[in-house]
């Protein structure tokens, strides 16, 4: 049996990891050589990911795993389908869950789900006026992928009325039109969950921490590291809540279901739960990164096997280890504003923790930095602490210009 994995981030050297403990023959597609996917793979094709025209040479593979949003975007799966190749990873039509946040507000609303915030579709500097004129405090959302860079919300990025207002008319001048949300408060939570197209199979909790420097201080990264608990859920979440998040993803999935396919692959919720209730921040088609990190190492179902229950519309119920986990982020230094690229990297022995590697590259044997995340770290323990202190007691270990976090999963981010 042939898997191929599309992606080359530390997201898909996850999936390709938990695929490589399976009987079967692992075939990577990547733009870019991860050599941790690469060292798993009986074959490795470097080209763009993102043109589905290229992916003809896989018409032989037997299942498919696409991680990253760009070729869900860009219609991948759809031209894998039509190959004849079985895909995890929703079709373009429905991957528009990520990329338009339009489409994601209005499916919600016209199938009565609840978990919209109040919100206007602004084409015009009227309409934003408006919205702004009864909304003091609100999260402005470009309509396009930004690699989660677009959404700006008040007090975080804008400071005024002025600036809102002109970063909103920025983006329906470039763009056609932008979202405006009124500002939810409350704690945030992601619920990633595996899917057929009618049933759900919620993974453990995550939480990331998106902020550069300790103490939740400095910019907005791509997440810098995060953690999971023994019971799956989080501390400081009711299960009510969780029970909420997971019916709003139910019921988009069965929305959807109708209308333009079959959503088979993973959705990832974010949610905010709030003094009045749950509500949705946004969804993604894929795996969250680090987030897929911390779940795969505890799944104890094939991948394999799920992969084709996801295909074949019989998703079996999926196992997970009762453990903690926590994943930690190294990072060019400077990163996100300003990386220190093409730095290289010693990657030596982790004894109590997995190696993931992210954006680096080969230069001859040597691994280099990229302007993006380098490596991840797992560790895994009986609790959040225990996994906590492996993966710092190995951080040491992978040597070169690095900055990560020493607080993630800190007990001042565990005790409510
Ligand atoms: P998104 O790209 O939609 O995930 O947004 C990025 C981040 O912006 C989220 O993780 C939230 O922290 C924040 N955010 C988005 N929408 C809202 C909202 N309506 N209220 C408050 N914060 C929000
Ligand atoms: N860690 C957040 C994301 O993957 O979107």
């Amino acid at each position: 049996m042939k898997v191929l994995v599309v992606g080359h981030g530390a997201r898909e050297h996850a999936i390709a990891k938990k695929l490589a403990q399976e009987d079967l023959e692992l075939v990577a597609a990547m733009s870019r050589l991860n050599p941790g996917i690469a060292a798993l793979s009986e074959s490795v094709e470097v080209f763009d990911i993102n043109d589905p025209a290229e992916y003809g040479r896989f018409r032989d593979v037997d299942l498919a795993f696409v991680g990253p949003e760009a070729p869900l975007a860009m219609g991948v799966s759809d031209r894998l389908w039509e190959l004849g190749v079985p895909v995890v990873g929703a079709r373009k039509a429905l991957a528009r869950l990520e990329w338009s946040k339009t489409y994601t507000r209005q499916v919600v609303q016209e199938h009565g789900i609840s978990g919209n915030p109040e919100f206007a579709i602004c084409r015009s500097a009227e309409e934003v006026d408006a919205f702004l004129k009864d909304h003091e405090e609100v999260a402005v959302k470009p309509d396009v992928l930004t690699g989660g860079k677009g959404v700006r919300v008040t007090g975080d990025h804008l400071n005024s009325v002025k600036e809102t207002r002109g970063y909103a008319l920025e983006r329906v001048k470039q763009d056609g039109l932008v979202v405006i949300e009124e500002k939810l408060k409350g704690r945030e939570f992601t619920l990633q969950a595996f899917t057929d197209g009618k049933r759900v199979e919620v993974m453990p909790l995550v939480r990331d921490f998106k902020r550069a420097y300790d103490g939740d201080k400095g910019p907005n990264t791509g997440s810098m590291g995060s953690f999971s608990c023994p019971d799956h859920g989080m501390p400081d979440l009711p299960l009510e809540a969780v029970e909420k998040g997971i019916e709003i993803m139910e019921r988009t999935v069965e929305a959807l279901s109708g209308s333009v396919g079959l959503y088979q692959g993973v959705l990832y919720g974010g949610f905010m739960n709030t003094e009045r209730g749950v509500y949705l921040i946004e969804y993604n088609a894929r795996f969250g990164d680090p987030e897929a990190i911390n779940v795969l190492a505890l799944l104890e179902t094939p991948l394999s096997e799920v992969g084709y229950g996801i295909v074949e519309g019989r998703l079996p119920e999926t196992r997970f280890a009762e453990e903690a986990t926590v994943c930690v982020y190294l990072t060019p230094e400077g990163y996100p504003v300003n990386p220190l690229r093409d730095q290289p990297i010693e990657v030596g022995e982790t004894r109590h923790s997995e190696i993931y590697y992210a954006s680096v590259y080969d230069d001859n044997g040597v691994v280099k930095t990229t302007g993006s995340r380098s490596i991840a770290l797992l560790g895994r323990g009986g609790t959040v602490s225990e996994a906590r202190e492996k993966v710092y007691s190995d951080v040491g270990n992978i040597k070169g210009r690095l900055h990560y976090r020493t607080d993630i999963a800190a007990p001042t981010y565990l005790s409510f």
